[in-house]
Order: structure tokens, then sequence, then C-alpha cells
């Protein structure tokens, strides 16, 4: 029934304005499943390989679509993602292109959850999902790659852990990133919003983590739950080489290590993304061993959704959460993958979007099938609330 019938693959549009990859996978009984890649800014070094669209769109062609169209069925992940690994012939997706590939794995997934008829989060994680929900980070001042001129910082997150439903912790969120902007306003900045949505003021970090701090206590106040503060430092996008180079100053490794414990400490920070470069897997240890008991540490540029860098993270002790991007890998199948190999040591999942996004919600589902605790998809914006909106009908149809 799943068997796959057409694959085409076409370029749209991404929130930044540059063109992206859209899979359309069809099946014999009429099934039908579309999925778009997103794009980072501030990737990783050890990620899959995003092509340009039209090279990887020429490449999917050429090597994957033959492949899979009257060959493999879409309700078979792991095949159609093994598929696509064999067309590629390379470990990061050099050849079609890591957007080309996930565009086509997300696209079967979703064509094979419309045979069933079935919401995509229940066909990747069985029937009895749709009960617990990811509470989700919201992006609220940023700067780094992500806008000029602002933090240092990449991001500035509210994270609504006490919000009785995602609907709740959404609107939190969103009252969060207003009122900052307000107050922004009202103190003479008149600020723009970075790739993800977030305020881009310029002001120092610091005044950024206060100004977020103390909104956040008011509406957590105002709203009756526990709002906490995260930030994702994308540390390596400081790093020179020698030093983490900041406006003001520059750090060592050591004192880079410090300032981390410092801020966590001052503001009571529960999350922290890549707070050093990304390859100091000796860094993070020793940072997750002084902080991990009450602060999430969490791996992105570190580990890219790839297994055998978790492995390597996992035997270092480096953090105790990695981040989930299905196009720093290339399948879901892999993500996965990478998702329950973090969770067999004691990782927590995050599923995240990237800075260039798209209306495609398929890590609202993803989030769900594989009950991650936390989802990280911005605050505002449109390709950002399309994730959060559909987390909330989930939530509410379930
Ligand atoms: P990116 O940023 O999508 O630009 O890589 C997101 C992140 O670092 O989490
Ligand atoms: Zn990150």
């Amino acid at each position: 029934m799943t068997l796959i019938t057409r694959v085409g693959v076409r370029r749209v549009l991404d929130s930044r304005g540059s063109p992206t990859v859209e899979a359309i996978v069809e099946t014999e009984s009429g099934g039908r499943g579309r999925a778009i890649a997103p794009s980072g800014a501030s990737t990783g070094a050890y990620e899959a390989i995003e092509l340009p669209p039209e090279e990887a769109i020429a490449a999917a062609r050429d090597h994957a679509v033959p492949r899979l169209e009257g060959a493999v069925y879409a309700g078979d992940q792991r095949g159609v993602d093994e598929v696509l690994r064999r067309a590629d012939g390379t470990e990061n997706f050099s050849e079609i292109g890591a957007n080309s590939a996930v565009a086509i794995s997300m696209a079967a997934a979703k064509a094979a959850a419309d045979v069933l008829g079935a919401p995509l989060y229940q066909h990747l994680g069985g029937a009895f999902r749709g009960r617990n929900f990811p509470v989700p980070l919201g992006n609220i001042i940023g700067g780094g790659e992500h806008a000029a001129d602002a933090i240092d910082i990449q991001e500035v997150l509210a994270v609504p852990v006490g919000a009785p439903n995602p609907a709740d912790a959404v609107f939190a969120n969103a009252r969060i990133h207003r009122s900052v902007g307000d107050r922004l306003q009202g103190e003479g900045h008149s600020p723009g919003k970075g790739d993800e949505g977030a305020w881009a003021p310029a002001i120092d970090d610091e005044a950024a983590i206060e100004l977020v701090a103390d909104v956040t206590a008011d509406v957590a106040d105002a709203v009756g739950f526990e709002i906490v503060l995260g930030l994702d430092v994308a540390a390596t996008e400081l790093w020179t080489g020698d030093v983490y180079e900041y406006s003001e100053t520059t750090r060592s490794p050591g004192e880079q290590r410090e300032y981390m414990e410092e801020l966590i400490e001052t503001y009571d920070i529960r999350y922290v993304e890549d707070p050093l470069e990304e390859t100091d897997f000796a860094g993070h240890a020793d940072l997750t061993g002084s902080v991990g008991d009450d602060v999430l540490i969490c791996g992105d540029d570190l580990f890219v959704t790839n297994t055998d860098r978790l492995a390597t993270g996992i035997e270092a002790d480096a953090c105790n959460s990695i981040l989930i991007k299905p196009n720093q890998i290339g399948t879901l199948s892999d993500t996965v993958d990478a998702i329950e190999l973090g969770r067999d040591h004691g990782y927590e999942p995050v599923i995240s979007h990237r800075s260039g996004e798209t209306e495609d919600t398929t890590i609202a589902h993803l989030a769900v099938a594989m009950r991650a605790p936390y989802i990280k998809t911005g605050a505002v914006g449109g390709e950002r609330t399309a994730k959060l909106n559909e987390l909330i009908r989930i939530a509410e149809d379930a």
C-alpha cells in the first residue's frame, strides 16, 4: 500500500528568503507527503553537507529518485533512509545533499502517515503516543550569527517548565517576547529581530539576560507556573582557535567555563546549549560535572545529531542533553538513533528548528512521537508558530 510511486523535488523559499529543497512522496494507494528542509546559519563543522538547492535537487533526481520509485515502501522508514544513504554513498550526504535527503526522508514518513490516515506523530511513535508533550524553548533575545550588532550569545531562552499544557507554554513565551520588546522600546532601543524572531538589540549579554529574567519572573507570577531561563551560547561562533572572542573582551577556555558557571549561578539558568566550542569534549565534561545536577548542558554543534559524535560525548561524560536537528544528519532513522542512544545514557533530547525555517511542522510531530521533553522552535514568526500551533493542535486532538 505504501509502495512509493513518485518522488518529486523542487526549490521553495525559506524564512531568510533563500531557496531550499521541498520533497513530495506519493504512494501506490494515493498517499502523499510533502516536507521541506530547513537550513542553519551557525552550522557545526561536523554536520552533514547541505548542497546549494539546485545541485542537491539535480543529484537527488539522478541518484536517489530512481532507486525509490517503484522499489521502496514509504512505511518502511529504515528502508527509505537506507536507500538514501546508498544512493549518496558518502558518510555525510555530500553527494545528494543532506537537504535533499532530509526532505525526502520526512516526506516519505508523511506519505506513510497519510496512507494510514493517522497523524505523523502516531505513525512515527506508535499508538500510545500523544499524551506527553515537549516544553517549548522560546527564543526571546538573540544575536550571534542570527543578527548583526546584537548580543554575542546567540539565544536567551524562556523555558516554561511548569506549564500545564503546550498552549499555555506557547502563550507564555509569546507574552515574554512581547513584554521584552515593550521594555526595550521603553528604554530607547528600537530593536529589530534576528533570523529566529528573537529581539536583536545592541545591548550587552548580561543586560539581555537580566531583562529576560526580569520579565520572565513577572510573567511567571501572572500565569501562575514556573518559567526558567536557558541560553544557546553557540560558542563555536565565538571561538578563534585560541580564545572566545566577545565584543568587549576575550576569554580563555577556562575563563569561558567559569563565565558559564557564573551566569548559571547569577540568573538561575537551567539550560545551556553549546557553552564551549564544538571539539572540547573535556571542557563540556568539566562543566557538566560541576553544574549538571541542576542544569541541562546540551550539545548542538558538539554532537550534530550524529551517533558517532554522541558516543564520544557519552564516553567523556560531556553533557546531559543533546540537540536534535534532522537536517544535521540527513534522515529520520539516523535522527531517531541519536535520540535513542542519548536516552539510553541519560541525555535529554531537545528537538530543534534551524534559523532558516519554513512552514514545515515535522519537528512538532517528531517531538511528540519520541516523547521528547523539550522542543526549540522560537517564540514568534510564521515559520516558528507553524510548529508551535501544530503542537497546540496535536495536544488538543490527541
Ligand atoms: P542554526 O542555529 O540553525 O543557525 O544552526 C540554531 C542553533 O544553533 O541552535
Ligand atoms: Zn545551537
